[in-house]
């Protein structure tokens, strides 16, 4: 079985799926990490960002793999070919490099068939932007978790301030806003809400609230 997970950047999505995989007793396929990967890969090899067909060659040529941290049932490492990227792909670098590899196509087409070859493995929550519209249609239980933009660059700027990073609000407010601007507009699969999918707005919601909203929403829709 296949739980879909959509949603803009810092709505809690990783966090949540996470849990809730590890509650069900499924497996979590993170798909923000496997761009983010290639994104890595292109920095090493000095392979320049627009340069589409290098990306689809890098998506293409390197399999990316997840493992498990011992005792840990969800798997939280990242590797890209022979190396381990778990730490060095949740960079600002990587943050700034990984929309334009996103919005690639090429990109999009190598990362959909490994996609679907990990995410029909067995039972499956599965995170991104196009899960549910695009790489596993059929997914037996699809959400759309958002937040208002305020709600999660509130987030976003306590977690800064909690690492000691002092960014004024109202530019973090301009960063979520414009990373939604880029994710709903690109034109390779844009973010959307798929029409089957069940809305879950998180934005008056702590982690816990969300965890069993999305509990119920799964419970409610498979019995
Ligand atoms: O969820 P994240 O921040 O780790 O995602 C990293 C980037 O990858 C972000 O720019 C959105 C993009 N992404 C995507 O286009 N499609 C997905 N299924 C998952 C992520």
């Amino acid at each position: 079985m296949i739980v879909a997970i959509d949603g803009p950047s810092g709505a809690g999505k990783s966090t949540v799926a996470k849990a809730v995989a590890k509650e069900l007793g499924f497996s979590c396929l993170d798909t923000g990490a496997m761009y983010r990967a290639i994104a890595w890969r292109a920095l090493q090899d000095g392979v320049a960002l627009d340069d589409e067909p290098a990306l689809g060659a890098i998506a293409r040529t390197y399999d990316i793999a997840f493992g498990h941290v011992e005792g840990d049932p969800v798997p939280r490492r990242v590797f890209i070919g022979d190396d381990e990227v778990t730490d060095a792909i949740r960079t600002a670098e990587i943050d700034r490099a990984v929309s334009p590899v996103s919005a690639a196509p090429a990109v999009r087409e190598a990362l959909l068939d490994q996609q679907r070859r990990i995410g029909n493995a067995g039972d499956y929550v599965v995170e991104g932007r196009d899960i549910g519209t695009v790489v596993l249609p059929d997914a037996t239980v699809k959400i759309f978790l958002t937040a208002s933009p305020e709600a999660r660059a509130t987030r976003r700027w306590k977690e800064y301030q909690q690492k000691g990073i002092d960014t004024p609000y109202e530019d973090v407010l301009a960063d979520v806003k414009q990373r939604d601007y880029q994710d709903t507009h690109r034109a390779a699969a844009p973010l959307r809400q798929a029409d089957d999918a069940q809305l879950l707005d998180t934005s008056e919601m702590n982690f816990e609230q969300s965890l069993e909203a999305m509990k119920k929403m799964i419970v409610e829709k498979v019995g």
